[in-house]
């Protein structure tokens, strides 16, 4: 019952109109939306009636990392991926893989032996590729494309002092773009990344994107994650970045889009009462005022319309979750606040700007 109001709700008492976001945005890239574990277990009707109709593109927001795919060296667990991708194929959607080498959800046996040291070069290749080969064939010709390194770049363009980089230095990022691709030839193979507007990142990303071309290594796309909010990056900064990466000579795809509405602790002074603090950085609990509401709608506007300028270099754009309840951005960066950053609200009615983009097209 619920999921049939949440699609009138979708359009209110208008007709229910036969475009989708996916409709409207065919000819420009694919839109998709990452799913979290209820709703690749079907167990949330109503965001899975939006993510059928709106979207045709889906990552899976947690399931495919290497903590929940390989726990225990050797003990892969695949249920919640395969249920993933048999939902992707069902609805004949775009599947990503995400993401395979991360510093971040890492098992700890992965690069450290049981006393916490550090293993060996050789043991993390034979480690890296195990991991890479295994999932990554599991899935071959049915995930389209794989987030192959996630977040190895810092904003002044340094490399992370991950495990990873601790232990290979640099070439452990074209050794993971290696095994994914002879894991799977056909696979687009992405460098995936957040804060990509940063200058620093933005020109030793493109170096690393020459670099990997260079040594004739597949890299298909830059992903962009679009953890934005209500007053920081510019458009023009972001922009910046897409055509940087465009002339690198690879595809732009952003990949984990959302704009908070909250107020940045990083932009905020601390204020030494915890109660007033909390309060001014979790202002929203009952709803957006309808100013700040209209503010945020008019920059995702601006956003959506900033994509579909660079159609010709945008293959994807993907939302970081389907309604603003299950969104990670109520817990972080600071736990336990009321958050607005996706197209669909918590009852599962499509944000202003959603109804606006569908139509524009109509009209
Ligand atoms: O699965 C466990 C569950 O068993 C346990 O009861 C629960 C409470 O501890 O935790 C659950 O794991 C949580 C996991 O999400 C699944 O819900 C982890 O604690 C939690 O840290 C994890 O957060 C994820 C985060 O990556 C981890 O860094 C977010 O959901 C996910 O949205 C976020 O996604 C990342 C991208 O992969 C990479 N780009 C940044 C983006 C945001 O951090």
């Amino acid at each position: 019952m619920l999921c049939c109001i949440a699609l009138l709700g979708a359009c209110g008492t208008r007709k229910a109109s036969e475009d989708t976001l996916k409709s409207v945005l065919a000819d420009k890239f694919y839109i998709g939306t990452a799913l979290n574990s209820w709703q690749v277990a079907g167990r949330d009707s109503n965001a899975t009636a939006i993510v059928t109709r709106h979207f045709n593109a889906i990552v899976a927001e947690n399931c495919m990392k290497s903590e929940s795919l390989q726990p225990r060296e050797g003990e892969f667990r695949f249920r919640q991926a395969d249920e993933f991708v048999a939902f992707g194929e069902r609805h004949g959607m775009h599947i990503t893989g995400h993401c395979l080498i991360w510093h971040s959800q890492l098992p700890r046996w992965f690069c450290t032996d049981e006393q916490g040291n550090n293993i060996s070069p050789e043991l993390l290749r034979q480690r890296m590729k195990a991991h890479i080969s295994t999932v990554v064939g599991r899935y071959k010709g049915r995930v389209k494309g794989w987030d192959v390194v996630n977040e190895a770049i810092m904003e002044d363009g340094s490399y992370r002092k991950s495990k990873f980089y601790e232990i290979l230095g640099e070439e452990f990022i074209p050794l993971a773009f290696q095994y994914a691709h002879e894991a799977d030839p056909e696979a687009e193979l992405y460098y995936n990344d957040y804060n990509m507007y940063y200058p620093g990142k933005r020109k030793a990303v493109c170096q690393l994107v020459r670099q990997l071309k260079e040594r004739g290594l597949r890299i298909d796309a830059v992903g962009m994650q679009g953890h934005i909010d209500i007053h920081h990056p510019s458009l023009e900064e972001f922009e910046a970045s897409i055509e940087a990466y465009a002339d690198a000579g690879v595809k732009v795809m952003i990949t984990e889009f959302d704009m908070s509405a909250l107020p940045s602790p990083w932009q905020s002074a601390n204020l030494s009462d915890t109660l007033s603090y909390e309060q001014r950085m979790n202002p929203y609990v009952d709803g957006l005022p309808d100013s700040i509401s209209a503010q945020w709608n008019a920059r995702m506007m601006a956003y959506m319309q900033l994509f579909i300028r660079h159609a010709d270099d945008i293959t994807r754009v993907t939302t970081w979750g389907v309604t603003d309840g299950s969104s990670w951005k109520n817990g972080f960066p600071i736990r336990g606040r009321t958050d607005y950053p996706l197209f669909f609200d918590r009852q599962y009615r499509p944000k202003p700007f959603v109804e606006e983009l569908i139509r524009n097209k109509e009209s």
